[in-house]
């Protein structure tokens, strides 16, 4: 009897056995029939739904004493116990095989959403089979419900997609939401985090973006990376287990990291003599060990300096408000001085009494 955990690909099931004349070969596959060879009429046969195309054995090699069946491209559908029946002029052999699949997590993928109105992390992960078992940590721990909406879909493959989310807490902020998926052989842990912030500096001011590991990772490799709508660059790691750390040449005058406190778990950047051109975008750091992984992602806004705002975009905003003014102050006081000397002109000719007679038949011709 043979156990194996499989990694989609092909697969191999063994049955070796002592070479006779007049063989019939049996494969089984749960108790149904897949594959059947008889020697005296050279038959050999294939159960088609079963196996499709996948499925070969060589009728040479069973000669030898090997009715091995290899399978391609098996998928979690294959799955199960596996029998395989000779029957000799020498005697009988059976063989056992149990095949299970397994494609193994490779990787979380954690996002921030603000759908709806609230602000929810949302944890993922494609084309895994078996479904993974997912939790949710935060840290610092808390005492309120934690309630994450976890669904999983099953391809016609038979592999999942699982999405979890789970609406942040009101009441603290501060917090690190951990998003962890097991396989459920329990062969694997996987663990990601996520935190988001945005941040304004101003232009050749030199600034720090803040990255702490939390508690849950210990001795983690630091990654920095520096992204823009289409472009991704790694600009800076630091190994906590050699001290040794790296910029990109082109990024050295601009960035550094304290060793000291980094081999404490924080990785915060010093960003120095930033340029609005050149340096706005998204710092994304990224704590990891093994399968656990801790992400800040700083979207970062440099401003130019205010020295040139003052000199050039305020004043003339201003200098277009005054002169708006004026002329409306101006384009009153006409009126004003208009009104007056019309009513000064007007006074003399019509007695006040006429005036409102007059009023009173120009108010009454429209219901007539
Ligand atoms: C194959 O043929 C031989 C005789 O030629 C016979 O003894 C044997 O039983 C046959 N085997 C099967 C499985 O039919
Ligand atoms: C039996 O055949 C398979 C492939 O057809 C091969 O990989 C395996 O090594 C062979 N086993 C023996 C014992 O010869």
């Amino acid at each position: 009897m043979l156990s194996d955990l499989l990694q989609l690909g092909a697969f191999v099931f063994p049955c070796a056995f002592q070479p006779g004349r007049n063989e019939t070969v049996e494969w089984f596959r749960q108790d149904a029939l897949l594959y059947r060879f008889d020697r005296n009429s050279s038959k050999e046969s294939f159960n088609p739904d079963q196996l499709a195309e996948r499925a070969s054995i060589s009728p040479q090699q069973i000669s030898d004493g090997n009715a091995t069946l290899i399978l391609r491209r098996s998928d979690p559908k294959d799955r199960g116990t596996y029998r395989c029946h000779v029957q000799t002029s020498g005697g009988r052999h059976k063989a056992k095989v149990i095949l299970k699949v397994e494609a193994p997590i490779r990787g979380l993928f954690v996002e921030q959403s603000r759908l709806s109105g609230y602000e929810e992390i949302k944890c993922s992960v494609q084309d895994v089979f078996p479904p993974p078992r997912v939790t949710w940590a935060t840290e610092p721990p808390t005492f309120e419900d934690l309630r994450p909406v976890t669904r999983m879909h099953a391809k016609p493959s038979g592999l999942y997609s699982v999405d979890s989310r789970l609406r942040k807490l009101k009441s603290q902020p501060d917090l690190i939401y951990i998003c962890k998926m097991m396989s459920s052989y329990g062969a694997s842990t996987w663990t990601t985090s996520l935190r988001e912030r945005e941040i304004t500096g101003t232009e050749g001011r030199d600034m720090t973006i803040r990255c702490l590991a939390p508690t849950y990772l210990s001795n983690p490799t630091l990654y920095w990376t520096f992204s823009t709508n289409d472009k991704s660059t790694l600009i800076l790691s630091y190994d906590s287990r050699s001290g040794h750390s790296f910029s990109l040449p082109s990024w050295v005058n601009h960035v550094e990291l304290d060793a000291y406190k980094a081999a404490f778990g924080d990785g915060s950047l010093r960003l120095m003599d930033p340029k609005h051109s050149e340096h706005s975008g998204s710092y994304i750091c990224e704590f990891s060990v093994g399968q656990s992984k801790h992400i800040e992602r700083n979207q970062v806004t440099i401003d130019e300096p205010h020295g040139k705002r003052s000199l050039s975009e305020k004043p003339s905003y201003w200098w277009i408000l005054g002169v708006v003014a004026a002329v409306l102050v101006l384009a009153l006081a006409g009126l004003l001085a208009f009104v007056k000397l019309r009513r000064r002109v007007k006074k003399p000719r019509n007695h006040p009494e006429e005036e409102t007679e007059l009023n009173r038949v120009k108010d009454g011709e429209p219901a007539q």
